[in-house]
């Protein structure tokens, strides 16, 4: 066994999430030169397939024109056929794996087959107290599936060994929120329910459900979106200062955040929540979700939810936090609105001012930035006051490349970083929030409303935060 060599095992290589996110990130790495040397990367595929036709399939998909350095990344890579049924198929990755001091197995597999993978690398003497395996969601379906899902993965491996990405704790600006609350004193004192009047969430996509149809319809938006990426957002904006940058340290306190939310009841979906699903439009000839291909005849799948969550803690009781995401809405735009509360006394107000209450903008894409809008003098006589931003602009041209959430996460997980992969107790904490919200849907919302495509979703969302005096900030918190 050779001390630094280490193996990349990648489970699905032909799959949708390895071609268009993971080998792209792994490429990017390696053109920049932060693959380490002694890395092997091992793509394994249910389908024989010729080394040719692989190629083909990365060369599309990773869009270089430097073909030197693609070579020269394709050439890292071995590919091999495995049928994950049939034990002697794991023969060959054994002989491969065996002289690496680490072996990393990342399951961009369906969540079924975990069990099974996990049994054959084991039987096969692939698995060692070192091995590390990456997951990624949908982990679960309710919190029973999703123990079931842990059970299969905690006979064979520790939790130190399980890696469970949430790409959107990948993106910069996911993690600049942690470097402006932590890294900075003067928010600390703000960052509380009596000094914040409200906190928005969204992550909106304009595309639709595309070629997902099949996993997409049995899941829906609540389960896709707000059960994974919109929570753990939530988790980073409300958790408590952890002690230590250490991954128990951090998921301690992320967990005490899901833990403290305040359950939504069955009785309360109807004034708590809504729920969408994209129609065509007059002025547009893009599908609506019931045309789309694989959808169910009269499905009542959301592809739209809004929600008011709140916390039940010392720091965030009685505050509102509004959860939004959809596909098929206006625009692409994922964005932190902290919403701060109004001066004491208007001493501006009646003399032509446009001033706001101070405003955060956290946006994660497009354009990661952070903008603080604090009032200005505008130039000229008398106190006119209006909006300016100080801005934080991650994707400055001349700056270094931005890097995707996928790149940062595979440099943890072959550093054996834990902090940024989630803990299967914050998973089970999150079903158990979701879990009684399905319920109710099912006994007082089973129908979802229709929004027309290119639109912000349906106008039950409005009247969400309507009911309690606001509206939704939909650019930039504009
Ligand atoms: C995935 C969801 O986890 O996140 C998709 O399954 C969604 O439905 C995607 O489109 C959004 O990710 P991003 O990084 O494009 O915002």
């Amino acid at each position: 066994m050779q001390e630094d060599r280490k193996a990349l095992v990648i489970f699905g290589s032909t799959g949708d999430l390895a071609l268009t996110k993971l080998f792209p990130a792994l490429f990017r790495l390696f053109n920049d030169g932060n693959i380490p040397e002694m890395l092997d990367i091992i793509a394994m595929s249910r389908q024989p397939l010729s080394d040719e036709a692989f190629i083909e399939q990365l060369v599309h998909h990773i869009h270089e024109a430097d073909t030197t350095q693609l070579q020269a990344f394709i050439a890292k890579i071995t590919l091999l056929t495995c049928d994950i049924h049939d034990r002697d198929s794991f023969q060959p990755l054994h002989a491969l794996v065996a002289p690496s001091a680490l072996a990393i197995y990342y399951y961009a597999i369906p969540p079924r087959l975990f069990g099974k993978v996990t049994d054959q690398l084991h039987v096969s003497g692939c698995l060692n107290d070192h091995s590390r395996v990456v997951v990624e969601k949908p982990l679960g379906h309710d919190l029973m599936s999703a123990r079931a899902i842990h059970d299969e993965l905690s006979s064979r491996l520790s939790e130190s060994q399980i890696f469970r990405i949430d790409h959107y704790l990948g993106k910069e600006a996911v993690q600049n929120l942690m470097a402006l609350r932590f890294g900075n004193a003067i928010f600390e004192p703000l960052w509380r329910a009596a000094r914040i009047r409200y906190i928005q969430i969204t992550v909106a996509e304009s595309v639709g459900v595309g070629d997902r149809a099949d996993y997409y319809d049995r899941t829906g938006a609540l389960r896709d979106m707000i059960q994974n990426h919109l929570l753990q957002l939530l988790c980073i904006l409300a958790m408590e200062p952890p002690a230590r940058l250490s991954p128990d340290a951090v998921r301690d306190e992320k967990l005490k955040v899901l833990q403290a939310l305040r359950p939504i009841e069955a009785h309360e979906v109807v004034r708590k929540t809504v729920r969408g699903q994209y129609a065509p439009s007059s002025s547009s000839e893009v599908l609506g979700y019931l045309q789309e291909r694989g959808v169910a005849g009269g499905s009542v799948t959301e592809t739209f939810v809004a929600l008011k969550a709140e916390i039940n803690n010392w720091r965030w009781a009685g505050m509102p936090i509004y959860l939004r995401t959809g596909k098929r809405l206006h625009s692409k735009c994922s964005e932190v609105v902290i919403q701060f509360s109004d001066v004491p006394i208007k001493l501006f107000e009646t003399s032509g001012s446009q001033m706001l209450s101070n405003r955060l903008v956290i946006r994660l894409q497009p354009h990661e930035s952070i903008k603080l809008f604090v009032n200005a003098k505008t130039s000229g006589r008398g106190m006119r006051l209006e909006p300016n931003a100080l801005n934080l602009d991650f994707c400055d041209e001349g700056k270094m490349r931005r890097w995707t959430a996928y790149e940062r996460l595979f440099l943890d997980i072959i550093a054996g970083d834990l902090t940024l992969f989630l803990r299967s107790s914050e998973i089970e904490a999150a079903w158990s929030w979701v879990d009684p919200i399905i319920e109710g849907w099912e006994q007082h919302m089973p129908n979802p409303e229709r929004y027309s495509v290119g639109s912000w979703g349906p106008s039950a969302s409005d009247q969400l935060l309507a009911r309690d005096g606001y509206i939704w900030l939909n650019s930039e918190g504009q």
